[in-house]
């Protein structure tokens, strides 16, 4: 696969996998780690314009999970030399990975003799409470090995480090504190949302350290996108469709939307970021690095 083959995490998720089927609609090269190929391909071909020989020709599944370095470190790496001590990396990555949400209503017995748990507000929890705390961890932890395993030194990978874009929620890590969140949304946050929330600020707070080090592997740039709450699922519309993209309204820390939206669909937050990221490399959107 060439040096523009992009990486997809969590592309059975609405917002990447929309991003994904215009990346390949586009006739660039993708490569996804999927848990359930199966399942990815499904939701591909319920996408407008893509076909089995599109797939075939244009994209990768490697099976795996994003906890798993190794299964990390081949989806990133798009070929090895003969000797196996140099590789070529993907251009971007793409990540959208998120838990399960579950609505709850007990909490653990704070007596830990008591197994039995009490009742509390409701509140959303998540199938895995660090998802995207552990992937980030590992996906920097892969990015480690690849930069000492597979280049000579920091500054031969940084002149192939992939820029990342990952995806976070409004009022977290924002320097804007709250006023992304929609203000009848803001009670919801310390009641219902707490145990997401926790996540995805420590995912972000990871990706702040990395970043912050003199020799950052996300050298090649940082997009965290933080969108409202999310509605609709992957389909993306057919080509010449309006999709309703010229009403996103977007800001930056440094550069805050003029009002907020309250809800966003899925497919719109993967056409942005096929526009801004992988179409345009980020530029736009002020990539950190
Ligand atoms: N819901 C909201 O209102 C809201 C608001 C703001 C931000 N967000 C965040 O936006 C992001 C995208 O949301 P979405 O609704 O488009 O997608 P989603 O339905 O949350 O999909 C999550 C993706 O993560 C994958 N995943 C989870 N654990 C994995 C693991 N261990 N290994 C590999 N893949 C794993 C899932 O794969 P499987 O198919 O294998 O499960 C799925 O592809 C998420 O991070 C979400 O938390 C959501």
């Amino acid at each position: 696969m060439s040096e523009s083959t992009i990486a997809f995490f969590g592309a059975t998720g609405g917002c990447a996998n929309a991003c994904l089927a215009l990346t390949l609609r586009n006739g660039q090269k993708a490569v996804a780690l999927a848990r359930t190929p199966s399942k990815l391909t499904t939701q591909l071909l319920e996408q407008p314009g893509l076909t089995q020989e599109i797939l075939t020709k244009t994209l990768r599944i490697q099976q795996g999970d994003a906890t798993n370095v190794e299964d990390v470190m081949k989806t990133l790496i798009t070929s090895t030399s003969t000797h196996g001590d140099s590789c070529q990396l993907v251009s971007t990555i793409v990540s959208g990975i998120g838990g399960a949400p579950v609505m709850t209503w007990t909490k653990a017995n704070p007596c830990e003799k008591m197994t039995m748990r009490i009742p509390t507000l409701p509140h959303i929890s998540l199938n895995n409470p660090h998802i995207t705390e552990e992937s980030t961890r590992t996906l920097l932890e892969a990015l480690r090995r690849i930069a000492t395993e597979y280049f000579p030194s920091f500054s031969a990978y940084a002149s192939a480090a992939p820029r990342l874009a990952i995806i976070s929620g409004t009022g977290i890590g924002s320097k804007n504190g709250m006023k992304d969140v929609p203000v009848l949304f803001r009670p919801m946050y310390s009641t219902l949302l707490p145990e997401p929330h926790a996540d995805k600020s420590r995912m972000e707070a990871l990706l702040n350290e990395e970043r912050g080090r003199k020799e950052s592997l996300l050298v090649g740039g940082l997009v965290i996108v933080r969108p409202s709450f999310l509605k609709g699922d992957h389909r993306i519309v057919a080509v010449g469709g309006d999709s309703g993209y010229d009403k996103l309204r977007v800001g930056t820390d440094e550069n805050p939307a003029a009002g907020v939206g309250y809800l966003v669909d899925r497919a719109l937050i993967g056409e942005w970021i096929f526009e801004e990221v992988v179409k345009s490399g980020g530029d736009r959107v002020q990539v950190e690095a």
